[in-house]
């Protein structure tokens, strides 16, 4: 895998890089003003992931107050490439405190805010537009019809879902597809070696439904870099994290000892070791990485000029697996044991002849034997 190499997002014909640029930070505004970057410190940044081929980039109508998709904009014409690149956006967030309909997942705040995002990108459309947040409210049906008209008006590409219960995702994609109405193409969600919750449900309905996971936070903020440290006041350390006081436990910490193990082992930075295994995890199709600089973003995207050897692999798998509680032991080795034979080979049929399916039977079987 390396970043020549561009992969379909979900089920589309949209191909994309498998590292994307994540621009939270572009602009010094709004909820992330505290690490936020000026327009000529994103320029770099921005400049760099080009030159290394990526196409994908992420943003959204609340970063630093809208900021970010202003920045953009304008990097993205300066450069000339807005055909070029897969340029993603999200609604959800109240723009106004005032107005109750300014916020959420509703229609008239859906159209208002990509009519908005448009104005401050400089462009006609979006390429991947994504509902960032469940407002826990909004029938799904109503996001769906109102995706599939500005698709048909030309405003947007595609759509997807960000920070949904995989409940919400699945019936989504089964109303879309179901009522001839645009299918979803992607699900932005959290992952990274700290943080693997996903695994349980989104993924294994991302790969059934047709939805590219893209994975947002891959070094947890920075914590995998390695360069803060516990102290009793906080997080110690060069960053934006510095200061706080996560819920990490040993659990966190352990991991961490295990990518500075790996990252020693192969000679590479810890980061890389991170976000390789994100990038190169089951169902997904790229690993948003965030920046602070171009020297940053570099180091980054090395991340996947080496294969991860499988025994290294399983020594970070083995250190951030979380097992299985309550109702999803039901559904590993044990217990599924008790539902097919040993006896009976159940699994993938041969390349080409039908979709993948998941051969957990007969893995299970032979972990268990
Ligand atoms: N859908 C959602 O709800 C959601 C939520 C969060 C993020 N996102 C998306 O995901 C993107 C990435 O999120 P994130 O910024 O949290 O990702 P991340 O990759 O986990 O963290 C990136 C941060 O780590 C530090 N860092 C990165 N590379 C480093 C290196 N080589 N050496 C030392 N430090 C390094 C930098 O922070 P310092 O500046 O502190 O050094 C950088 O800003 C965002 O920009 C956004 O597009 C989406």
């Amino acid at each position: 895998m390396s970043m020549d190499r561009y992969y379909l997002l979900g089920r589309s014909g949209l191909r994309v890089s498998p590292l994307a640029l994540g621009t939270m930070n572009f602009g010094t505004g709004g909820y992330h003003a505290a690490y936020g970057k000026t327009e000529e410190e994103a320029r770099p940044i921005f400049r760099r992931y080009l030159e290394a081929g990526g196409n994908l980039i992420d943003t959204a109508d609340f970063y630093t107050a809208g900021e970010s998709e202003t920045i953009l904009g304008r990097l993205i014409a300066e450069a000339g490439v807005r055909d070029r690149v897969v340029l993603t956006t999200k609604y959800t967030n109240s723009v106004d405190p005032g107005d109750p309909n300014a916020g959420g997942n509703g229609r008239k705040h859906l159209i208002r805010a990509v009519e908005a995002s448009l104005r401050r990108l400089r462009t006609d459309h979006i390429d991947l537009f994504l509902l960032h947040t469940w407002d826990r409210i909004t029938p799904v049906e109503e996001v769906l019809r109102t995706f599939d008209d500005l698709v048909r008006a030309g405003k947007i590409r595609h759509a997807g879902l960000s920070d949904v219960p995989s409940w919400y995702a699945a019936r989504a994609q089964t109303y879309a597809e179901a009522h001839a109405l645009e299918p979803m193409v992607s699900l932005q969600l959290p992952y990274s070696l700290v943080d693997r919750e996903i695994e349980r449900e989104h993924v294994p309905m991302g790969q059934a439904l047709g939805l590219g996971v893209t994975a947002w936070s891959p070094l947890a903020g920075g914590f995998l870099t390695g360069k803060y440290r516990p102290t009793g006041q906080g997080l110690a350390g060069p960053g934006r994290l510095s200061g706080e006081t996560p819920e990490w436990s040993e659990r966190e910490w352990g991991i961490l000892a295990a990518v500075e193990s790996v990252a020693g082992k192969l000679g590479v930075p810890m980061a890389q070791v991170a976000l390789n295994w994100v990038a190169t995890q089951p169902g997904i199709a790229s690993a948003i990485v965030g920046a602070g600089s171009a020297a940053q973003l570099d180091a980054n995207l090395a991340a996947l000029d080496f294969e991860l050897p499988a025994e290294l692999r399983a020594e970070l798998d083995q250190a951030s697996a979380e097992p299985p509680r309550s109702l999803y032991r039901m559904f590993t080795g044990g217990y599924q044991s008790l539902l097919v034979s040993p006896g009976v080979k159940v699994g993938d049929k041969p390349d080409g002849y039908s979709p993948a399916v998941r051969n957990w039977v007969e893995a299970e079987h032979s972990a268990t034997s």
